[in-house]
Order: C-alpha cells, then sequence, then structure tokens
C-alpha cells in the first residue's frame, strides 16, 4: 500500500503535545519527515533536555499512527535542537518564501506560470513579488507589459540599489529591465552569477510572503547559483504531459532533490495539457499526449497541482492583446494553483527544516 504525505499529516495534526495541547504540525516538533515505502522517518523536536512528557508523547504518536494507519513503519527519533540553531534567512530577511518554477524542457510554460501563479496570489491578499532569472531570454518586461521601464537606482550611505518595478503592486525585476537583450548574450558564468547576487543583495524588496522565481530551462548555472544565494523554500516544475518533456523535468528535479541542494518540489503543473476549440467546447484535443503531469509528480513524491489547458487568452494576456490583470477561462485554475502552492509551502515549513544555503568548494 502506497502512503501520501496528506494522510500522515492528518495523523500528525491529531496528536496532541500533551502540556500545550497543541498539536505536533502546529507546534513545529515535526522534522525530516521521509517517507521510504512502509517505512516514515522524522525528527521529533522537544522543547528542552529535560522534557517531562516524553514517554508520553513517544506512546501518543505510536498509538495515533497504529489506529490509523496500522501498516507504516514508524520511526521517530526526539532531538532537543532548538530551532534556533537553524540556518536563518539573512541575504533578505524580509522575503518569508522563495518559490522558484522550474522545468527540463524550454517553452513549456514557466514564464506564463510564474507571472500568473504570482497575480492570483496578489489577488489571494499575499504580498508577492517577481524575479525573472533566465538572463539570455527574460520574459518578465513582456508578459507584465514593462519593457521600456527601468528599475529606479536609490543610494544609500554611497552604494547603489535597485528597486523593483511597480506593476499594480507587484515588485518585478528582471535583467530585460537592465541591459539589452544583446548585451544579455555575452554574458558567462561569474558575471552571470554576480547578477542573480546582486538581484538579492543590492534590490530592494518590500516584505513579501512570497518572491515567485522565474528560471531558466534545465540544470545550469543559474539555478547553481541561486541555491549558493538564497535558501529557495520550494519549487514548482512545469512540464507539457509530453514523454520528452517530462524526461527533461526528471532531471531537473534530480538536481533540487540531490542531499546537498534539498529543495524540496511542492509540485507539478502541466501546462498545456489538451486545446479546447473556441468553436467546439464540448472537444479535447491532447496534442501532447496525457498523465506525463502526474507521472512527474509520481516521480517527485508531490502533486500534481493542476492541469492547464492551452487557452488563446493564456497567450494574449502574456502578449498584451488583453489586460494581464483581466480575468479569464484560466483564471479559476490558477487561483486553485496558488491555493495549494500556499497550502503545500505551509505544510513544508511546518514540517522541514528551513532551506540551507548551498555552500560549494
Ligand atoms: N496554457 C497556455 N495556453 C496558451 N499559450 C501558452 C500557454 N502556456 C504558455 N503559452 C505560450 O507558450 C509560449 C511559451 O511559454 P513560456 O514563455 O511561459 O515558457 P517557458 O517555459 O518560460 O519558456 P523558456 O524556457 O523559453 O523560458 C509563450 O508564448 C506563452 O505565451
Ligand atoms: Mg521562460
Amino acid at each position: 500500500m502506497e502512503f501520501t504525505t496528506d494522510q500522515i499529516m492528518a495523523v500528525l495534526e491529531s496528536i496532541l503535545e500533551p502540556q500545550s495541547k497543541s498539536n505536533l504540525l502546529q507546534l513545529k516538533m515535526v522534522r525530516d519527515l521521509k517517507l521510504d515505502q512502509q517505512q516514515l522517518f522524522f525528527n521529533v523536536h522537544l522543547p528542552s533536555a529535560n522534557y517531562a512528557h516524553r514517554a508520553e508523547l513517544f506512546e501518543a504518536i505510536h498509538l495515533a499512527f497504529q489506529e490509523k494507519l496500522p501498516e507504516l513503519n514508524i520511526n521517530a527519533h526526539f532531538v532537543t535542537k532548538q530551532a534556533s540553531s537553524e540556518a536563518p534567512n539573512t541575504v533578505v530577511p524580509q522575503i518569508k518564501n522563495f518559490v522558484a518554477v522550474a522545468s527540463g524542457k524550454g517553452g513549456v510554460g514557466k514564464s506564463t506560470v510564474s507571472a500568473n501563479l504570482a497575480l492570483r496570489l496578489h489577488a489571494l491578499g499575499f504580498k508577492v513579488g517577481v524575479l525573472d532569472t533566465d538572463l539570455y531570454g527574460p520574459s518578465m518586461p513582456t508578459i507584465f507589459g514593462i519593457k521600456s521601464h527601468r528599475p529606479a537606482i536609490r543610494q544609500v550611505q554611497g552604494k547603489n540599489y535597485l528597486i523593483p518595478i511597480d506593476v499594480k503592486g507587484i515588485p518585478v525585476i528582471s535583467l530585460g529591465n537592465i541591459i539589452e537583450p544583446e548585451q544579455a548574450v555575452v554574458l558567462r558564468g561569474p558575471r552571470l552569477a554576480a547578477i542573480i547576487k546582486q538581484f538579492f543583495q543590492d534590490t530592494v524588496w518590500p516584505d513579501l510572503d512570497y518572491l515567485v522565481i522565474d528560471l531558466p530551462p534545465g540544470t545550469g548555472d543559474i539555478q547553481l547559483t541561486l541555491v549558493q544565494t538564497i535558501p529557495v523554500t520550494a519549487v514548482v516544475l512545469v512540464t507539457t504531459p509530453q514523454e520528452v518533456a517530462v524526461a527533461d523535468a526528471i532531471k531537473a528535479a534530480n538536481m533540487f532533490m540531490l542531499d546537498q541542494i534539498a529543495v524540496p518540489i511542492v509540485g507539478v503543473v502541466e501546462n498545456m495539457a489538451f486545446f479546447v476549440p473556441d468553436d467546439a467546447p464540448e472537444k479535447k484535443y491532447f496534442i501532447f499526449g496525457k498523465g506525463g503531469g502526474q507521472r512527474l509528480a509520481d516521480f517527485t513524491k508531490s502533486k500534481l497541482l493542476g492541469q492547464v489547458p492551452i487557452y488563446e487568452s493564456i497567450r494574449a494576456r502574456a502578449d498584451h492583446e488583453i489586460s494581464l490583470f483581466d480575468e479569464d477561462a484560466s483564471t479559476e485554475l490558477f487561483t486553485e494553483i496558488a491555493r495549494q502552492v500556499v497550502e503545500r509551502v505551509e505544510l513544508r515549513n511546518k514540517t522541514m527544516n528551513p532551506t540551507k544555503i548551498v555552500q560549494m568548494a
């Protein structure tokens, strides 16, 4: 029998810490959760070394799992490491969550998903910003209709800082607004890395619940620099249903799943899932095949967050033939995807340690 994270969370949520009577997830006591078929491993962070309810809690955990998921073997390890020993986000502490949107193949819709995810998070009331790290082919200036805009520069104690461009309350930074595209193609390794670092260290970001980070395709210098610069909270993978897109996405997923990198993948968006013609809305054409999104979600032990069809309006909104802020047939779908991203990121923050900035020799 296969177990899902949701089933496990439900059990953990039912277990009360004897002293406070709050559940283990609320108290963020469960960390480093790992599910391997029938085996569940996790650490339980105790408030102090001489915590009085250790035995009681141990029993409560085992009883709850025995009752609700009897076939699962529980390996709960009690530790007294304090939360304060975890790596804090010191680079840009005003940003709570960094959500990177990644894929293996190009052109599958990362930038489209990033922009729509940000718009829907904003509509749900979250403080959200967008960072375009696709330095070779930045899309955000076009999608947000700000091609001719330049970020303001502010001098603080003799040093220059970038101010993100405000798009109706969403701060956006893209290299496309800083240098001409012809100049970008000559950028190489160390310069690229320096620019990515500037986007955090030399940029005045406001307080944000989510910074949505649009990545270039694949697993190159930009992805590596990013995980060496900030603690990326979570990755959302984008794929089309097609086998070649999934195969490439698995390679990208493998990079984030490496022990040294360890950025949790919170879900998969299957984009261009099918086509519905305007003149025959009852028909669905599966142009790129079927099932790729689910396969990728299974491989990464995450969740299929949604299947976005090919809609002319999605393309037209990106090209500004209609307003990006206008609702269309995809609004509800992207709202649901945004809600699930919030839910899964919150769950990730409750059950796993903050991501560590990758240190490379
Ligand atoms: N669901 C959709 N319906 C219609 N058009 C779409 C959809 N998703 C993406 N597109 C269009 O497909 C093209 C590629 O999408 P997008 O630029 O988002 O992909 P990408 O993965 O960011 O590409 P790159 O790898 O070049 O960064 C764009 O022109 C976009 O407007
Ligand atoms: Mg893109």
